[in-house]
């Protein structure tokens, strides 16, 4: 075909534009670090889209315009994998951990070895074959044999390269990973789901697979999968090798990633049997602040050497190990479903459970959330149960199992009134949860809000916990929250399991209670909506509590992130004659508000560091070393890692200063913090 003028220039432009494209894409779906808006981006795109159109002869099937494709039709053909894709072998506990690192210096007579510990992602393996620099197949794992060609799903992977250009690379290479969507894309894509009468996935593994599995990429286009490389293949070389005979794992994994593949970013060599222990601490400690879910670690002998030396048994590789945290699922019996009765009167449905050992515990309540989840589970007493206890999360009860109920079970009820107090019970039209009406009449409720009242983050009464307010409501030494102040030692060591000694300290840190910050008084009052965040800020823009109380909602409305639902609790709370007459037998009692130090912005020297305690401190209260530092700009933290500032060590440390001291994080002790305070505070 003859060429137009200018056609050299129209080619550089679509092949620069495409270029471009691709690096865009890098940098954002693989490195989280884009370097032009979106509207520049989506100005090149429709560049080439126009291009492309007007000049078909350029067309180009792997062109960043086309990663959605025609509908299936027919299914996925099958595929037989190249190489076949192998499982692991497992390790449930350190012993099993060690006896793997044994065999292998036993084997290699080596006394230490070095290994790449990697993430156990939690979702579907994928082998990608690229040829002559081109995406050319995607297959799953299938049986480990013969897996399915879903192709064009995962060309609609923004972080999958649909070409890679680089002369060293060999003709035929195939990368393998994992294919999984992220903890808020699952959430999001279910909110969907669900808003279009959809059915929502169980959890982000089946949503990765179901999605994957779409006939139509359209679909799979529209929801978010993410793809991390853990391997490759040189087909070229015939063997278990790499792309230009490279010779350990890390380096794979390094070149995967200046080829352009997403790398996990935790990905990290370490050596010798303590090396991959503490690493497997280290992501567990993690895991929850992840946006995916990863359901262990794996240990790769990093050599190639060595791993061809160690070879395999059955399916798996014996230079590998999956080293799994413990199954944050597992099937039980329904025994029973209660309803407890929450602070603001809310009731949620507790499914009693036969015991079950999950996420590292043994679980006999579950959460059912309220009767919207237990009807679109199905979830009726007697049923067999998935239940799921994920770190440190409430266990919920995922699905029943409708597919194992042998006899008819009925359909579980909402009592019409409240278990505790016989009040009403009311359902808001539209709204999920349902509502004992009784108020400060019912002894749940009351119970509750004298929790919240004493517990650490409100008026910090140590030693007041849910067993003893138990008994104050139940033999009405305590009605409502001002009664705590009229307790005496005498009448403290009247309760079940309360010694002199005991009394006296309760009595103690009851009194010290006395002098709040008004915007811990605030919090600590139980307005619902009104977090410890609110609160502060409440209290700072008001600056007195007669002046909160006073506000109208408009007034309200004008403290920085109060809106009017905020603002209407608050009012409300305070029209209330009850309340007021509580807040008034508080100050009668000798509460006495502390106001809200304000500190003039730039003035806050600790911003940005983040402070943790340990063990126990001599002269301040935990409670007001955090308030303290928080005044400052720090944050406090519960837990120690890389980026914290330092670790505050009182008497009896615990876990967190070996962490701190492994991390290389200072540690300071009590005077040193109070010496900090004191230069800071001016
Ligand atoms: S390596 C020869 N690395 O675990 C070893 N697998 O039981 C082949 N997986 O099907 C796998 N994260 O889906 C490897 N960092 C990782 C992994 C990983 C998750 C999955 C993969 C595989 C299964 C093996």
């Amino acid at each position: 075909m003859a060429e137009s003028p200018g056609s050299e220039n129209l080619n550089a432009r679509v092949a620069a534009l495409r270029q471009q494209i691709q690096e865009h894409n890098h940098r954002y779906y693989v490195l989280n670090d884009p370097t032009v808006p979106d509207g520049e981006y989506d100005r090149l795109m429709r560049e080439l889209e126009a291009l492309e159109r007007e000049h078909p002869e350029l067309d180009d099937p792997d062109s960043p315009t086309h990663r959605v494709g025609a509908k299936i039709e027919d299914g996925f053909d099958s595929v037989v994998h190249h190489t076949p894709m192998l499982s692991l072998a497992n390790a449930f506990d350190d012993e099993e951990v060690a006896q793997f690192d044994q065999r292998i210096r036993d084997q290699l007579d080596l006394d230490e070895l070095n290994y790449l510990a990697e993430p156990k992602l939690d979702g579907l393996a994928i082998s990608l074959r690229y040829q002559h620099g081109r995406l050319a197949l995607a297959a799953t794992r299938g049986d480990g044999r013969t897996g399915e060609d879903v192709t064009a799903n995962v060309r609609t992977i923004r972080s999958i390269p649909l070409t890679v250009s680089d002369s060293g690379l060999p003709e035929q290479f195939e990368v393998r990973g994992e294919i999984f969507m992220s903890r808020s894309g699952f959430a999001e894509l279910n909110q969907r789901l669900k808003r279009q009468d959809e059915k929502p996935f169980v959890n982000p593994r089946n949503a990765a697979s179901g999605t994957l599995r779409q006939l139509d990429p359209a679909i799979t286009a529209d929801r978010p999968l993410r793809f991390f490389a853990y391997a490759a293949i040189d087909l070229e070389q015939d063997q278990d090798s790499s792309p230009q005979t490279l010779t350990c794992q890390s380096a794979v994994l390094q070149r995967l990633a200046d080829i352009g593949f997403p790398v996990s970013p935790l990905v990290q060599s370490v050596s010798g049997l303590q090396g991959l222990l503490d690493y497997h601490a280290r992501i567990a400690d993690q895991r929850d602040a992840l946006d995916y879910d990863i359901d262990g670690v794996v240990y790769k002998l990093d050599d190639f050497e060595q791993q061809l030396e160690m070879g395999y048994v059955s399916r798996s590789p014996r230079w590998a190990l999956a080293h799994k945290f413990p199954a944050e699922e597992a099937i039980t019996r329904l025994r029973d479903i209660d309803v407890q009765v929450g602070r603001t009167g809310k009731l949620t449905p507790v499914a009693r459970l036969e015991p079950v050992f999950v996420g590292g515990v043994t679980v006999t309540n579950a959460t059912l959330h309220n009767l919207d989840e237990i009807r679109r589970k199905d979830v009726r007493v007697g049923d067999q149960v998935i239940v799921r206890r994920a770190g440190d999360v409430i266990p919920e009860v995922v699905r029943a199992m409708v597919e194992r109920r042998s006899e008819d079970l009925a359909e579980w009820q909402l009592p019409s009134h409240c278990p505790v107090c016989n009040s009403r019970v009311e359902q808001v039209e539209g709204q999920a949860d349902a509502r004992c009406s009784g108020g400060l009449v019912c002894a749940a409720q009351r119970k509750r809000a004298l929790e919240h009242f004493a517990s650490r983050t409100a008026m910090d009464i140590d030693g007041l916990g849910s067993k003893l307010i138990e008994q104050l409501v139940d033999q009405e030494l305590v009605h409502d929250l001002s009664d705590l102040y009229g307790l005496d030692v005498e009448t403290l060591t009247s309760l079940d399991r309360m010694g002199q000694k005991s009394a006296e300290n309760l009595a103690a840190s009851i009194d010290r209670s006395r002098r709040p910050q008004l915007g811990r008084l605030l919090f600590a009052l139980g307005i619902r909506e009104v977090g410890e965040v609110s609160a502060q800020l409440l209290a700072r823009h008001f600056g007195t509590l007669d002046a909160l109380m006073a506000a109208d909602t408009e007034a309200l409305q004008a403290v920085d992130e109060i809106g009017p639902i905020v603002a209407g609790h608050v009012h409300e709370f305070f029209n209330e004659a009850a309340n007021r007459a509580v807040i008034q037998k508080l100050l009668d009692a000798g509460v006495e508000w502390q106001a809200e130090a304000v500190r003039e912005t730039g003035s806050r020297p600790l911003d940005g560091k983040t402070f943790v305690l340990t063990g126990r401190l001599e002269q301040l209260k935990r409670s007001e070393a955090k308030g303290r530092l928080e005044q400052l700009g720090a944050r406090v933290s519960g837990s120690v890692s890389k980026s914290t500032h330092a670790l505050i060590a009182g008497a009896d440390p615990g876990s967190k200063l070996d962490r701190a001291e492994s991390l290389k994080v200072p540690v300071i002790d009590e005077a040193d913090l109070l010496e900090l305070l004191a230069g800071l505070e001016q």
